[in-house]
């Protein structure tokens, strides 16, 4: 018996086992995409029509076993109705279903990444032997959903109860030896030995050593708890999975109930019960939101590739500055195996730069991510220097001392005359113009934005900002020196403030007038964080500093003056002069003070009224609703002419880097898919309400344009 596809193909393993391959044409990966499943139905019928096969062992000729289902055909099938969703779903489950009632044992040999859909199919077979180097789980809620093809049936009656909640309900994925101790495979060994210790397995099955009808029988079954023991598991679980997932992510618990309704059902009841509750969640906004988020996450990365095609690897990096940026940048090159060196005018702030990177790379050892040795191997990675010594060898510097434009041109200016020919010169400056400062530099092709964010090792997203005079072979190599660093690049034309902090400052500018007309700052981020915000603005304020804010907001208000200059003080100004910066200081909007770990926790502080006494207006009760708008407004109109300046290139651009810049909630998608989802004419009559507030709430020629023709960002 033989079948071959394009991406499924059955072959003879001598001996009457069979191997299920998956080797999906022309693309680096296996995904369940429609073809790939018909393929694998036709397989399946293919050996249930043969007679002789006496076992199978599914495998991958590729790198991963199956990544998960094909993510870009979602939209158009959660696009059908509930019902449609249902049926297909069931369809699918009847072959995996099929997998599972071969008339012999069956087992998957997981060589690498096997998710979702990928391990769905691992879970219908009876046995997994993975690869010490495999990864396997069912991230499925990170995208609003829950597993559909038996994922959350199957799971909860290998694991039990307490395991499949972790695996359903919190998507993570899990090493080979981690997936052993909970369960979700039976045996790890190393990936030379991986297929013929599958086929093995086969045979101690066959011989009669291992019992795979009870293994089988175990999957099909209902949970094997009584009422209260599952009454206990699921109701326990509920309040943790709840507060994790919070208000806005409803897959999690969604996941949760359904396995809690289907525990005391028989598989194809389970599966019914499985399906009807995923085809609820396809058509949540949430999972659209999210599934949108993916697709924009693909575009982005897809276009940094292109930005960074053909750019010469950075084999030695530098950073100029060792203070909270400099050493962050410091340590993440060096954990991500780029040597770099790190000079300071200071020789006590190199000694703190790499006391930071030694409690970081403490954190590792801690959680067992690295060894001793990685960490020694690490450090020395990071060469501290007061002199210019070494500079030479350098093909990227990371400029990050003070931001001051005297200061950083003086600096750049001398560290160019240090510099091989097409090295270069990437500022961390956050909102002085590129182009500024490049009128310092002999070479100012060679030099562009680099714009990490607080704390470096933690923001995902960096800006590479295009001065007038940047080469493309600088934005290149720049792009590909973040992407080496595990960061999303995102290219943006150069302007004061770029995309993040542009888009940033409006937002507290709704924030001041807010405040200014009686608004509660406590109230304030409390909605705001109840719509999705990761912290409301005063905290997030006093997180990125008050001084610093005070700074870039004079930067921002000389570069925009039509709409960021504000007339008299506001609270920033306020806190500023009483030097209350927030975080730093211990104490700004909030009060702070190290907890038990060290961690800082913010706590109210009595003075700060008095403190704020004349910026906030007379104490006025303002709806949720209106405190939304007022903050929204503004960040959203200048999100939009980030795109209609070309700061950005795309919607997606703009949206992603907001998402990964200042944590904007995932689940809206970003500031343009959210317009798109209100409707701009919507958004514009919202607008209108607010029109006294000033410019910052003036929508855009083009914007009203665009509503009047019904017209979206995303198309
Ligand atoms: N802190 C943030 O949240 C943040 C976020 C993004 C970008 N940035 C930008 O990063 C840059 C650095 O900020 P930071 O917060 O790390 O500042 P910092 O004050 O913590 O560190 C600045 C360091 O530069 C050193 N320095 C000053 N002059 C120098 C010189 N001539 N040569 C070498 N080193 C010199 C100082 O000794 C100090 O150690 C600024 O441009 C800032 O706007 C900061």
């Amino acid at each position: 018996m033989q079948y071959a596809g394009q991406a499924v193909s059955v072959r003879d393993a001598g001996d009457g086992l069979y191997e299920v391959v998956f080797d999906l044409a022309g693309d680096s990966v296996n995904k369940f995409n429609q073809a790939t499943l018909a393929e694998l139905r036709d397989a399946v019928a293919a050996l249930q029509g043969s007679d002789g096969v006496q076992g199978v062992l599914f495998s991958s000729a590729k790198d991963v076993f199956i990544v998960g289902a094909d993510i870009t055909e979602f939209t158009q099938m959660f696009e059908r109705s509930e019902d449609e969703i249902v049926a297909g779903l069931l369809e699918m489950n009847q072959v995996f279903n099929s997998i599972e009632d071969l008339p012999y044992p069956t087992v998957t040999a997981i060589n690498g990444v096997a998710l979702g859909g990928g391990f769905e199919l691992c879970l219908a077979t009876d046995y997994r032997v993975a690869s010490t180097v495999a990864k396997v789980g069912l991230p499925e809620v990170k995208l609003g959903i829950y597993p559909g093809w038996g994922g959350t049936v199957r799971l909860s009656r290998l694991l039990g109860v307490d395991n499949a909640n972790e695996w359903v309900c919190g998507g993570a994925e899990h090493k080979a030896v981690a997936a052993l101790k909970a369960g979700a495979v039976d045996a790890v060994v190393d990936p030379a030995q991986l297929r013929d210790a599958g086929l093995d397995l086969l045979r101690n099955c066959i011989a009669g050593k291992f019992d795979y009808r009870a293994r089988r029988l175990e999957k099909q079954s209902a949970i094997r708890l009584n009422q209260v023991e599952q009454m206990m598991a699921f109701e326990s679980a509920k309040g943790v999975i709840g507060a994790q997932a919070g208000p806005h992510y409803p897959a999690p618990m969604a996941a949760l109930k359904t396995m809690q309704k289907h525990a005391g059902l028989t598989r194809d009841a389970a599966q019914a019960v499985e399906a009807r509750g995923f085809a609820k969640l396809a058509k949540t906004e949430v999972c659209r939101a999210l599934i949108g988020l993916f697709m924009k996450d693909q575009q982005v990365k897809k276009t940094g590739r292109k930005h960074a095609a053909g750019a010469a690897p950075v084999q030695q990096a530098a950073v100029l500055g060792a203070g909270i940026m400099g050493g962050g940048v410091a340590y993440q090159s060096a954990s991500r195996g780029v040597p770099i060196l790190m000079k300071d005018i200071n020789e006590k702030a190199l000694q703190l730069g790499l006391d930071e990177a030694t409690k970081l790379l403490g954190g590792q050892l801690k959680r067992g991510r690295l060894d001793a040795a990685g960490v020694a191997k690490t450090l020395t990675m990071i060469r501290p220097t007061l002199s210019f010594g070494d500079i030479a060898n350098v093909d990227l510097v990371v400029e990050a001392v003070v931001e001051n434009v005297k200061v950083k041109q003086a600096v750049l200016a001398e560290t160019e005359q240090h510099l091989k020919d097409g090295a270069i010169l990437a500022s961390n400056t956050s909102t002085i113009s590129i182009t500024e400062l490049a009128t310092a530099l002999k070479k100012p092709e060679n030099f562009c934005g680099m714009h990490f964010f607080n704390p470096v090792h933690k923001m995902p997203l960096v800006e590479v900002i295009r001065g007038e005079k940047t080469s493309d072979a600088a934005v290149a190599r720049t792009v590909a020196y973040a992407q080496t660093l595990g960061k999303t690049p995102i290219v943006v034309n150069d302007c004061p403030g770029f995309l993040v902090n542009r888009v940033l400052f409006p937002y507290f500018g709704g924030f001041s007038l807010l405040l200014r007309d009686g608004g509660d700052f406590r109230r304030i981020d409390k909605v705001m964080e109840g719509f999705g915000w990761p912290m409301g603005p005063a905290y997030l304020l006093d997180v990125v500093g008050i001084d610093t804010a005070h700074h870039a907001d004079a930067v921002m208000a000389a570069g925009f003056p039509d709409r960021m200059t504000h007339e008299g003080e506001n609270a920033i100004d306020r806190l500023y002069s009483l030097e209350r910066f927030g975080q730093k200081n211990a104490r700004g909007f909030y009060a702070y003070a190290p907890d038990r770990r060290g961690k800082l926790k913010k706590a109210p502080d009595e003075t700060v009224t008095a403190a704020l006494s004349g910026v906030v207006g007379a104490a006025r009760e303002f709806s949720d609703e209106e405190i939304i708008e007022r903050m929204m407004i503004p960040l959203c109109i200048e999100t939009v002419r980030c795109l209609e300046d070309n700061i950005v290139a795309s919607a997606a651009d703009a949206d992603m880097g907001l998402i990964y810049g200042i944590g904007f909630p995932p689940f809206r998608g970003g500031a343009l898919y959210y317009l798109d989802q209100m409707g701009l004419a919507n958004f514009c009559a919202m607008a209108a309400k607010y029109a006294d507030l000033g410019p910052l709430y003036q929508p855009t020629t083009r914007m009203q344009q665009m509503a009047e023709r019904g017209a979206t960002y995303y198309g």
